[in-house]
């Protein structure tokens, strides 16, 4: 049987993964960011997973404003790193995993969550920029992706408590594959942070703490906080936060949170990293 063992949340600033490919990470505004990484790192080395469901957030590179699914998981066997203006980011393709894929698919739509099935598709910074930070800098990544796309650009974006439920229904899903795997779910975007407008460059480090307090201990109470109070207390992109609840439903009642690191700025947004691993 699979099971999750583990649960990461983490920002995927574009500007991380431009420092990281560009040999930034050394430079006095960079390195604070990437210090705190290393222990990321070499906590996920020793977790060890076989394979990782990462719940991200297309950035208009493979939806265009033509389509936008709320919730879609890719299928395919690989996914190519994205050009988002500035060439594909030269990290490894990603590999994903069909038939595993396929089960998460078929166990989730059976279960009442209707996913988008995505055949084909490039990933943006959205999933590679996570991919670096746990992983580091990889001839190929150390085992599969399944991509697992949220809508948080356009309103309306799925409730946190939905996401909190997807998570959930996730595990299922999961604790039904026959094959021995060990999963890590990945949350990524946030923290604060707010791009454009009267409010550009906003950060909140007492919101951006509460959050990743209640994600550990009260994820049920975190799980009901509106919209508003993310765009009011995190700005507008701050939003992207809803997608750490889906992680967070995926590793059940029973976590312990084994590592976090926080840091402001990167490129005006707040960057955070959690790990937990699942107890039950
Ligand atoms: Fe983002």
């Amino acid at each position: 049987m699979a099971r999750i063992v583990a649960g990461v949340g983490c920002s995927h600033v574009p500007a991380i993964g431009a420092a990281i490919d560009l040999g930034k990470t050394k430079e006095d505004y960079w390195k604070g960011v990437f210090e705190g990484f290393e222990r990321s790192k070499q906590i996920m080395a020793e977790i060890n997973p076989d394979i990782v469901i990462e719940v991200y957030n297309d950035h208009g590179t493979a939806f265009s404003l033509q389509y936008i699914p709320t919730f879609s998981l890719g299928v395919a066997a690989e996914f190519q790193p994205a050009d988002e203006g500035w060439g594909p980011r030269k990290v490894p393709v990603v590999k994903g995993d069909p038939e595993f894929a396929w089960h998460l698919v078929e166990s989730l739509i059976l279960n009442e969550f209707d996913m988008t099935i995505i055949n084909e598709m490039e990933v943006d910074h959205g999933l590679t920029v996570p991919l670096s930070l746990m992983f580091g800098q990889k001839d190929a990544w150390p085992c599969p992706v399944i991509p697992l796309c949220v809508n948080v650009v356009t309103y309306p974006p799925p409730t946190g408590k939905r996401c909190y439920a997807l998570g959930k229904a996730i595990r299922k899903a999961v604790e039904s594959y026959p094959k021995d795997l060990r999963v890590a779910v990945f949350g990524t975007g946030g923290m604060s942070h707010q791009i454009h407008g009267e409010r550009c460059g906003l950060i909140n480090k007492a919101f951006d703490k509460s959050f990743l307090d209640r994600l550990t201990s009260d994820p049920e109470g975190l799980a009901k906080m509106p919209h508003m109070e993310y765009v009011r207390e995190a700005g507008a992109e701050g939003i992207e936060m809803v997608m750490w609840l889906i992680m967070r439903g995926a590793l059940g009642d029973n976590v312990e949170e084994v590592y976090r690191f926080y840091h402001v700025p990167a490129s005006n947004t707040a960057v955070g990293n959690i790990i937990l691993k699942s107890k039950s």
